[in-house]
């Protein structure tokens, strides 16, 4: 048997996004790529991602033209220091205060790694996303898990009651994943005021920018509070995911130390650097996509109801719904029908499924093949 290096690149390229996608979704019905480059990262062709909680506008037509004006520059290393001064400009904030991250993953792992590698604890809630907390779990920490109340508020005195002399982060995501629970102004407030000062609050705010004027951590760091650290994503809103740009916002002490392991001026890429400045200087475009979720929402709750189940919902491009026991196995046959939904089993919701909006025909593709299975 002879191997074409074209061949092999296309094997090696499909079978590596199949394996990484089947561990990620524990179902085995991914189609085969067609193209040496699959962008469709090991989905089939017609596959409906309802899975990752991924912006189904995509991004604005600026923010492409000037990801491609970029592509011919990345002979050069792009460097955040620029899109870290226009950052701090568009939050009104010194730059010091900015660190640019691959993604607001980055930050999220940083923060454990800065303060919690000698172990301690952190304080979390237990249905949310896990980045910090598991990341702390590998460093050593342990984590305080604490569940949602069942109106899946968040449950402030549990988190607060759990603190103590070795709690190294205390971590919120507002609003949060899966779960669209968020604070208000107070809430924020009385979670910082409570936190002895050498525990780090670490605020994520990845789609925030989805909430009608939702309550952010930018305004303890705006009291002048030194242990609060703000991470935000061009993932979502903005809808550049696979170009991995987030960043952080905290007191200059705390980005000094996580600047030590990583955020550096390489962090960055140069398409991804043009289309997030492009991306910032184009609110229409996030407004279009927070106007897209808001109506979506409300189909979804709308078209649910009507199958008789129940939905935790929120600001977020995402609904959680409730099956019962038969969730996973659902999961399982819309897989089958090539229409990928999350099972809520990772966030220890394992009669829920997370739906993240679609384009409009794939969501009453999902529906209808929701009914039938029900
Ligand atoms: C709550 C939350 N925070 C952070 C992230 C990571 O986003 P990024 O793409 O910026 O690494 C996600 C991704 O889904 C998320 O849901």
């Amino acid at each position: 048997m002879s191997f074409t290096r074209r061949g092999f690149i296309k094997r090696s390229a499909t079978a590596a996004a199949t394996v990484s996608f089947l561990q990620q979704l524990s179902a085995d019905t991914c189609g085969a790529a067609t193209s040496p480059i699959d962008f469709g990262m090991g989905f089939p062709d017609d596959a409906i991602r309802l899975n990752r909680n991924e912006n189904p506008l995509g991004p604005s037509k600026r923010a492409i033209e000037a990801a491609i004006e970029g592509v011919p520059k990345s002979n050069r290393y792009a460097d955040s220091i620029l899109l870290r001064s226009l950052l701090a400009r568009h939050h009104g904030i010194d730059e010091e205060w900015i660190l640019v991250g691959t993604g607001s993953g980055e930050l999220l792992k940083l923060a454990p790694l800065v303060v919690a590698r000698d172990g301690g604890n952190i304080v979390s809630p237990l249905e949310t996303f896990r980045t910090t907390p598991s990341f702390a779990e590998k460093l050593g920490a342990e984590v305080r898990w604490k569940k949602l109340r069942p109106d899946a508020s968040y449950d402030l005195d549990a988190l607060l009651a759990a603190v103590d002399d070795e709690t190294k982060i205390f971590y919120i995501v507002q609003p949060n994943n899966p779960t669209g629970t968020s604070l208000s102004s107070d809430d924020l407030r009385k979670i910082a005021d409570a936190l002895p000062k050498d525990v780090l609050f670490v605020v994520d705010e990845a789609y925030i920018h989805f909430m009608e004027n939702g309550a952010s951590g930018i305004e303890l760091l705006e009291e002048g509070r030194t242990n609060v650290l703000v991470t935000r994503t061009f993932s979502k809103a903005y809808a550049l995911a696979g170009l991995r740009i987030g960043y952080g916002l905290g007191h200059p002490d705390i980005m000094h130390q996580i600047a030590r392991f990583g955020c550096g001026p390489t962090s960055t890429n140069m398409a991804g650097f043009g289309a997030a400045v492009a991306s910032l200087e184009d609110d229409a475009h996030v407004r279009k996509s927070r106007d897209y979720i808001r109506k979506t929402r409300a189909l979804y709750e709308r078209e649910l109801q009507k199958m008789g189940l129940a939905t935790i919902v929120g600001a977020p491009p995402f609904i959680l719904v409730e099956i019962g026991d038969r969730a996973k196995q659902i999961r399982d046959a819309l897989v089958e029908q090539k229409i990928f939904v999350r099972h809520g089993g990772e966030w220890d919701l394992p009669n829920h499924l997370r739906i993240s909006y679609g384009l409009e025909e794939e969501n009453q593709t999902f529906f209808s093949a929701l009914a039938k299975l029900l």
